[in-house]
């Protein structure tokens, strides 16, 4: 260990600087002109933003505030907003040199509306073709290849990353616009069956707390669902529980908000759950690891593992372990086994990293210095990023 702290600090501060000399944020850059504002807002409401800032070759078609009003005045929903407004995301850079030389006059290239499968056919296409005197002209493919919109101005560029152009109409297409499946309709326990989470969906039913999820949806609802070996695993500890304890570790898993990946990564700290209910806070704590994003609970610590489904208002990530609250085993602990103490951790991810806790390293991460079980979790988090850092050093993403 001695010889990988350093070294997993120097890879820390390589991806933190790879890290931010591609950041952009496409917020900040149209807040420098209030004549965008009203399309700056619904990129963030829309959580287009993070998809921009994420992605490294990127061109935003940005319109201003009254041409925002020919869709805001038909009172669409907001995911028909962001299907509309994803049709201004086109995924390759365009800056004002490269549109006034298209080859051949026209091109059609793909938008955010394409690349998120919410398109069929062409209809997530986005023609550009230069028109006599200069002009550049912007048409959705599949509207009739009407040439509505044309090229005002440079907004920002950063070659050949990001460039902000502005045009003069809002793109939209019959299919942008048709309307989109409510929220309503998401029927979780289905969606959690077919994305391999049967068992923890099973949980869902048998403890009848389906219901407190699926009415949550509507308003916003993140789910972690433990893999189905990991609920296997726990299932005779499952079996023990109380009815009333056997719910509210099900409603655990549960946050009643919609929260991307990029949301928890940039907002570290406790978050409360279905289960919370006034005394009980029933929370865990959300860390960034590098790359990783960790929940802790005090009793386990479970990774991310993968989205497995992302369509706002409804988020389910796939999690490594059960989340056990400590409001449910610190109790039972302190009842069955006499010494606290030196059974805290056993329980899980304790058990690969037993021998390496080596106290002294750990508080200088600073991490972790409210946290009782900073050594263990430490080292949890060292090797995720040194994992993440060589993965990232391999494939060179
Ligand atoms: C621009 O994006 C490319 C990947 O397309 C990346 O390798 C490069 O570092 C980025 N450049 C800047 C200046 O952000
Ligand atoms: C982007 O900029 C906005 C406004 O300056 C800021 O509120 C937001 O936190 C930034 N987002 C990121 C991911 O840095
Ligand atoms: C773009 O639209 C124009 C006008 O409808 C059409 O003439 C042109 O062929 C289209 N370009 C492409 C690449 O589809
Ligand atoms: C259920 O939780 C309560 C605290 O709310 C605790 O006293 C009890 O021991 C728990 N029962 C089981 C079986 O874990």
């Amino acid at each position: 260990m001695a010889l990988l702290r350093p070294a997993a600090t120097a890879l820390i501060l390589i991806l933190q600087l790879f890290t931010l000399s591609n950041a952009h944020n496409i917020t900040k850059i149209l807040a420098k002109d209030p004549a965008f504002s009203t399309f700056n807002h619904y990129l963030s409401a829309t959580h287009l933003a993070d998809d921009i800032n994420r992605r490294q070759t990127i061109t935003v078609l940005a319109v201003d505030n009254s041409a925002m009003n020919s869709i805001l005045s038909k009172g669409y929903s907001l995911y028909t907003i962001r299907n509309i407004l994803s049709l201004h995301v086109l995924v390759d850079y365009f800056g004002a040199k490269k549109l006034h030389q298209i080859t051949d006059g026209s091109t059609s290239t793909a938008s955010m509306f394409q690349s998120t499968g919410s398109a069929t056919g062409t209809s997530g296409y986005v023609n550009i073709t230069d028109i006599k005197g200069g002009k550049v002209a912007f048409g959705v493919q599949d509207d009739d290849s009407r040439l509505t919109a044309h090229y005002v101005k440079s907004v920002f560029e950063k070659a050949y990353n990001i460039s902000v152009l502005h045009i003069s109409q809002v793109l939209t297409s019959p299919e942008a616009e048709a309307p989109t499946a409510s929220p309503s309709d998401l029927v979780l326990t289905a969606i959690l069956e077919k994305q391999g989470c049967k068992a923890f969906s099973d949980m869902l039913k048998s403890t009848g707390a389906d219901k407190t999820f699926q009415d949550t949806v509507d308003g916003g609802l993140t789910v972690f669902c433990p893999s189905d070996a990991a609920v296997g695993k726990f299932a005779p500890k499952f079996k023990a529980l109380s009815a009333a304890n056997k719910t509210a570790l099900v409603l655990y898993h549960g946050m009643p908000v919609y929260q991307s990946l990029q949301m928890l990564r940039s907002g570290n700290g406790a978050v409360n759950t279905l289960a919370t209910e006034g005394d009980n806070k029933y929370d865990f704590t959300v860390q960034n690891d590098g790359e990783d994003v960790t929940l802790e609970t005090d009793v386990v610590t479970a990774k991310i593992m993968g989205t497995l489904k992302d369509q706002e208002p409804l988020i389910v990530y796939k999690v490594d372990t059960v989340l056990l609250p400590r409001e449910i085993y610190k109790a039972v602990k302190k009842a069955a086994a006499p010494a606290p103490k030196s059974s805290k951790h056993k329980p899980k991810n304790a058990v690969a990293d037993g021998p390496s806790a080596d106290a002294p390293g750990a508080d200088d991460d600073g991490e972790v210095a409210d946290d009782k079980n900073g050594a263990v979790h430490v080292m949890i988090k060292g090797s995720s990023v040194l994992v993440s850092a060589i993965v990232w050093l391999c494939f060179g993403i």
